[in-house]
């Protein structure tokens, strides 16, 4: 709860947290939100459902569709052996723009990057994310991340271990995150959702959409 009184816990300037980690606050027009989340509703109907992945024996409370290829712990896969063996949506070429137009707000190279996978989350008023490292990926190209929906706690801390120093944001509806260079591999998570906080007019009345874009490194 103290995050809560630190200077930037909530700020919505855009701003580089780290060498390599970018929050640009509201970079998605409602509009555009509203887009993305009919193309949830799309996603979720299959052929793979939405589903809590099992980490450890537990299943998580975040719920994932992917596209491109099927994330599971730890590995991508075409189909999605660990749900219903069908073969994942592809990855479609609006969102390797959308990827490439968000790194152009940053220092990266743009023009090049080729996500190939995306895991597209789902929050509910209670879920929450334990602190990882995205590192199924054979590319060390960077990770871009858009929010819809409800507010939550983003806790984006450094490249050792899951513990402090850390810094805690507010991710909300319509926010970038970019994560890639020397902050690629640095643990990250959510520790708590903010129910109510989903503005009108972004397309979804309660909880969290994240889609995380991430080039595996795969060969098609
Ligand atoms: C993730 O780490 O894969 C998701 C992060 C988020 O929901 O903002
Ligand atoms: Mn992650």
């Amino acid at each position: 709860m103290e995050a809560l009184f630190d200077a930037d816990f909530g700020a919505r300037e855009p701003r580089r947290l780290a060498p390599g980690a970018y929050h640009l606050p509201g970079w998605l027009e409602p509009r555009q939100q509203r887009w993305i989340v009919e193309r949830y509703r799309e996603w979720s109907q299959g052929p793979v459902p939405p589903r809590g992945a099992r980490v450890a024996g537990h299943e998580m409370s975040v719920k994932t569709v992917c596209l491109g290829w099927h994330w599971q712990p730890y590995r991508y896969t075409r189909e999605a052996s660990d749900v219903n063996g069908a073969r994942v949506l592809p990855f479609p070429d609006w969102l390797v723009r959308a990827g490439r137009l968000a790194l152009a707000e940053t220092a990266f190279e743009a023009d090049s990057y080729t996500p190939d996978a995306a895991l597209v989350n789902y929050y509910d008023g209670s879920a929450r994310m334990g602190m990882h490292q995205d590192k199924d990926e054979k590319s060390t190209a960077p990770v871009v991340s858009f929010s819809i929906g409800d507010a939550c706690t983003f806790r984006f801390g450094n490249t050792e271990h899951r513990n402090k120093p850390y810094e805690d944001i507010l991710l909300a509806s319509g926010d970038l995150f970019v994560f890639g260079g020397p902050a690629r591999l640095a643990f990250h998570g959510v520790t708590r959702m903010h129910p109510g906080t989903a503005p009108a007019g972004c397309g979804l009345p309660k909880g969290r959409i994240n889609i995380t874009l991430r080039e595996t490194g795969l060969d098609a």
